[in-house]
């Protein structure tokens, strides 16, 4: 069962595959309106369920319009509306979604959730992020980062900021796609050390720099996030900003790394506070490559899944 539940989980060769197949499937469309149908329509007859625990924009809009230019059909279901948030167990709303769908996506909290989903169910389950992780999100940036300069493989990449469930994603890919990663970020928000871990031992380079001046030196790519994600208490927002407030992402940081350094949030975005506006909206940033892959990549990979 192709499960896509995680970065590190799958092999190295297939998630080249995908981001190959993202890339075709998206020049193969270019200029077309956004609800035509791709040339392939390799999900005629396949139904997808799109289940969100934790509000989406990005990623309920992206899913949704990818499975129908290939030639699916999607539904999109809120986790508190179903028997799921009321006490149904995951293993049974599995079994019994098994029945009606060809394909699950699933935006939970415990990457638990996400894992006695694929374990019960007997059709592919794809992780739509979790408080661990966030496996689609990275391989729409692999994408972009190779669009715009070339193979990843060998580049440094810069995380500034809280070392959070997109943070930790990254980390899986430098293990996979064969990059280096400096994070920069305070103490109390270091990323999972099994994940750090996990990519040293793949042999790549995992840094940690506290001063954010000095770590994005020689940067190819620098990423931040949120200072506050979904899974995080309210309660934490203002002792968080003060801890990260020396991780902005700004045009003084983008002027310590290469001259040609990409810039990438996978959004939403809070304008001066993780970055500025100057930053977002200049020349170097990629946030809206980086978005409308979302699409090319998922259909990739729903199309991996499904072996179609
Ligand atoms: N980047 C991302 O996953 O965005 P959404 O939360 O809007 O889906
Ligand atoms: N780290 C963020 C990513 C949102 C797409 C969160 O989990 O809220």
């Amino acid at each position: 069962m192709n499960h896509f539940l995680d970065i590190h989980k799958t092999d190295k060769a297939e998630l080249r595959s995908i981001i190959d197949s993202a890339k075709a499937m998206k020049s193969a469309r270019q200029g077309r309106p956004k609800a035509a149908p791709d040339d392939e329509q390799p999900l005629a007859g396949r139904m997808v369920a799109l289940i969100f625990e934790k509000p989406s924009t990005r990623t309920r809009v992206s899913f949704d319009v990818g499975v129908r230019q290939l030639g699916g059909q999607s539904m999109v279901l809120s986790g508190n509306e179903m028997q799921l948030g009321h006490g149904e167990t995951i293993a049974d709303t599995a079994r019994v979604l098994s029945r009606y769908v060809d394909l699950i996506m699933i935006r939970t909290f415990d990457e638990s959730v996400l894992d006695e989903m694929s374990e019960y169910a007997s059709v592919p389950v794809i992780n739509g992020l979790t408080d661990r992780s966030h496996p689609c999100q990275i391989m729409a940036d692999i994408q972009t980062f190779e669009e715009h300069r070339g193979p990843i493989a060998g580049k440094k990449v810069v995380w500034c900021g809280d070392g959070n469930n997109v943070c930790t994603s990254f980390l899986h890919a430098a293990g996979q796609f064969g990059f280096d990663l400096t994070f920069s970020g305070p103490v109390q928000l270091d990323p999972e050390m099994e994940s750090v871990g996990w990519a040293r031992n793949e042999g790549r380079t995992i840094t940690i720099e506290r001063d954010a001046i000095k770590a994005v030196e020689g940067a190819d790519l620098i990423v931040t996030d949120t200072w506050v994600s979904m899974h995080d208490a309210q309660s934490s927002r203002e002792r968080r900003h003060n801890m990260l407030r020396p991780y902005q992402v700004n045009a003084r940081l983008m002027e310590a790394a290469k001259p040609d350094a990409v810039f990438m949030h996978c959004l939403p975005a809070h304008r001066e506070e993780e970055v500025t506006s100057e930053v977002m909206d200049g020349p170097n940033s990629v946030i809206w490559d980086e978005a409308e892959n979302r699409l090319h990549a998922q259909k990739a990979i729903m199309r991996w899944c499904l072996d179609v």
